[in-house]
């Protein structure tokens, strides 16, 4: 039995027993009615009284009085330390709650009635994960009617591609509290990523709830050092990965051109297979020559034009969050300049230099992607923040953010010739410290 069960009882027994003697009492009256009523009855008199009497009540009282100080010294001490563990116990549940709500039916968390199945999209350990989605083409030629869903012009057909849900064990370091509770509520229009919030008229979820689900992806935080280290593991993961790409689309060249070569020294081979096993073999090569143009563009990337693909990209590239998972897709749209706009502006042509200019303009970019604004707060030359940009302080080390600063004033920069010099060789040092 628990100590506070044992309270319970206690106290439940001892209001029984004052009630029972209350009534016995009462009750007594009844029962001998020749009796005289007690405050009739006189009281002992003086000499017995101021005896042994008096002092046995005197050492009463003070053994009570002593046994309430000490209660209530203990209840003074106990208590911060009672409310503190209160306000834990609650976190820990809304976390309970929040893992639920997250779930998929793969997971110990899942139930029916109540999880939201974030975890088909983002992943299980909420470390990231893919979702299939279905994309319109927005060619100009595509919004004619008659181009729509015609096999005749491929290039209207909407395709299907894969799109990456962000990992959430870093979204507590790049996003404040307030920032989550409106990305879960409102969700990320045009993207896979639903609106979840009653306030958002589309969703089905309370300021509780939400609440929950924000208390549940803070309690997955890695730590900054982890995010860093991983940030800076991801460079060279980025340029392998372009490498392998390219090694295993050659080795599909291969394999189609051994097919193709095999069937054609046979005689029995069909005109149509023949032609099945040609159109492959176009196929891999063509894959293979995006995949190798992918490549040799990655190799002439800095490190802060890869921490650009890998951190900002996916707001500020439009098409990056499907592009990047699949760069030989050959029916895939042409991918826009790096930087040209999307959720976030665009940052190219100039853009960042007008709104953060000079020199000055440099360090409050920095601080713009270290630390970022609050929203309704003004930024650069003329922004006011919506509070929709994460600050990367505790995900990128200084040098990192140094670099991507670099590489967005400098390549997307339309630069004059005195900005553009001033801007090189600073970084120029800095890159000195990165390598
Ligand atoms: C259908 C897939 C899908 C589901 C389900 C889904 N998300 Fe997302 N979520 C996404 C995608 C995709 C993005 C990135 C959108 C973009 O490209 O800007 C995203 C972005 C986010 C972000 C912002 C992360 C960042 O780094 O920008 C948070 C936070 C988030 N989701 C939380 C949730 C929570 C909590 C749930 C469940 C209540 C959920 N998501 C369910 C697909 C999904
Ligand atoms: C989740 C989406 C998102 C990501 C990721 C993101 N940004 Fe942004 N960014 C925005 C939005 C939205 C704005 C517009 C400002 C606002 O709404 O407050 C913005 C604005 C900016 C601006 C100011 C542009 C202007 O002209 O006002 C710069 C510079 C910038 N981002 C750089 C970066 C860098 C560098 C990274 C990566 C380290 C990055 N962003 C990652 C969404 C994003």
């Amino acid at each position: 039995m628990s100590f506070k069960l044992t309270l319970i009882i206690l106290n439940v027994i001892a209001v029984a027993v004052t009630l029972a003697v209350v009534f016995w009492y009462v009750g007594s009256k009844k029962r001998n009615p020749e009796s005289e009523p007690a405050n009739l009855t006189p009281f002992l008199p003086d000499e017995q009284l101021e005896g042994r009497r008096l002092e046995r009540v005197l050492a009463t009282s003070l053994i009570s009085a002593a046994i309430m100080l000490i209660a209530l010294l203990a209840y003074f001490i106990w208590e911060p330390w009672r409310t503190e563990a209160g306000t834990d116990q609650f976190l820990e549940r809304s976390i309970e709650r929040g893992a639920t709500l997250f779930a998929n039916d793969q997971m110990d968390e899942y139930q029916s009635e109540f999880s939201l199945l974030c975890a088909d999209c983002h992943g299980e350990e909420a470390t990231g994960g893919t979702e299939q989605e279905i994309i319109e083409s927005d060619l100009d030629e595509c919004q004619e009617e008659e181009n729509q869903g015609n096999v005749d012009v491929p290039q209207c057909l909407p395709i299907q591609v894969t799109w990456s849900a962000p990992d959430l064990t870093r979204a507590s370091l790049i996003y404040s509290r307030a920032q989550l509770i409106d990305i879960i509520t409102y969700g990320r229009p045009g993207t896979p990523m639903p609106a979840w919030g009653v306030k958002s008229g589309e969703g089905a979820k309370n300021a509780q709830s939400i609440n929950d689900l924000v208390n549940y992806i803070t309690s997955l935080a890695m730590t900054s050092e982890e995010a860093t280290q991983q940030s800076t593991e991801a460079i060279d993961t980025y340029r392998d990965e372009a490498e392998a790409k390219v090694t295993d689309l050659q080795a599909a060249v291969d394999e189609s051109t051994a097919a193709l070569t095999a069937a054609q020294a046979d005689p029995a081979t069909s005109e149509d297979d023949l032609e099945v096993l040609t159109d492959e073999l176009e196929l891999a090569q063509e894959q293979l020559a995006l995949a190798t143009a992918y490549r040799d563009d990655v190799a002439t990337l800095s490190d802060g034009a890869i921490l650009f693909r890998l951190n900002c990209a996916r707001c500020h590239t439009k098409g990056w969050s499907y592009f990047e998972n699949e760069p030989e897709r050959v029916d895939l749209p042409v991918l826009p300049p790096q930087g040209s706009g999307a959720y976030g502006p665009n940052l190219t042509g100039g853009a960042v230099l007008l709104q953060f200019p000079g020199k000055s303009g440099l360090l409050n970019q920095v601080a713009w992607v270290t630390d970022g604004v609050p929203a309704n707060r003004a930024y650069g030359a003329r922004g006011i923040s919506s509070g929709r940009m994460p600050h990367f302080g505790s995900v990128l080390t200084k040098a990192q953010i140094r670099a991507i600063v670099d590489y967005e004033r400098e390549l997307f920069g339309d630069v004059s010739s005195e900005s553009a010099g001033g801007g090189s060789s600073e970084s120029d040092a800095d890159e000195e410290t990165n390598a």
